[in-house]
């Protein structure tokens, strides 16, 4: 059976993790219970790595990340904010959808954590920007909070982070809600910083 502790340091490369990692059988709740694994997306020329929670509904059907309404909202402001699809990846923090949405637990985002260490390390961005709690909490530690850190001179692994709100939270406060605004916000931030980075 395919340890990711084991298996993820050896991938040379983002396809083939992307391949083993759909074989992973670590967690066997979510093996029962996923359609798809979604190991993420990395363009040739992305250089700004954008780390979501995990699949949901949409994306453990089509095993694509953020296709979904978080998806699409992200893709807008993303837009907006002058950050070209093509410059972005994106991975979650879990690889399969928990059922029901539900959070991640603690052992989940622990077997998983080798997958993304590895996808980070192979995609080496100039920036990953972490969107919701969970994301920032693999990056820092548990009980962080994003409102607190969105300015916060943050670093994993000899990178800039810049860590902002999940878009589910902006939609779920609506159009005027503070995360709307944070979010528009950040996201031009990553973009000017991303610029100055590479
Ligand atoms: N939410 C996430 O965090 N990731 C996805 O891929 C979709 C929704």
């Amino acid at each position: 059976v395919l340890d990711p502790a084991g298996c993820a340091p050896a991938q040379p490369d983002w396809r083939s993790l992307a391949v083993t990692v759909r074989g992973c059988v670590a967690c066997a709740e979510l093996v029962e219970t996923r359609t798809n694994v979604v190991p993420g997306v990395r363009p040739d020329s992305a250089d700004v790595l954008l780390v979501g929670e995990a699949p949901g509904a949409q994306e453990d059907e089509s095993g694509v990340p953020f296709v979904g309404k978080a998806g699409q909202l992200l893709d807008g402001l993303l837009e907006e904010a002058g950050l070209p699809r093509d410059r972005v990846a994106v991975a979650n923090v879990l690889k399969c959808r928990p059922p029901k949405n539900r959070k991640p637990t603690r052992g989940e985002v622990a077997r998983c954590r080798p997958w993304l260490a590895r996808q980070i390390e192979l995609a080496d961005p100039v920036l990953i920007v972490t969107l919701g709690g969970t994301a920032a909490e693999w990056v820092l530690k548990p009980g962080v909070r994003i409102g607190e850190l969105r300015f916060a001179d943050v670093h994993y692994a000899g990178r800039r982070v810049l860590c902002t709100y999940h878009p589910s939270a902006a939609i779920r406060f609506g159009p005027k809600g503070q995360p709307m605004a944070a979010l528009r916000e950040d996201l031009a931030r990553a973009a000017a910083l991303a610029a100055e980075l590479r």
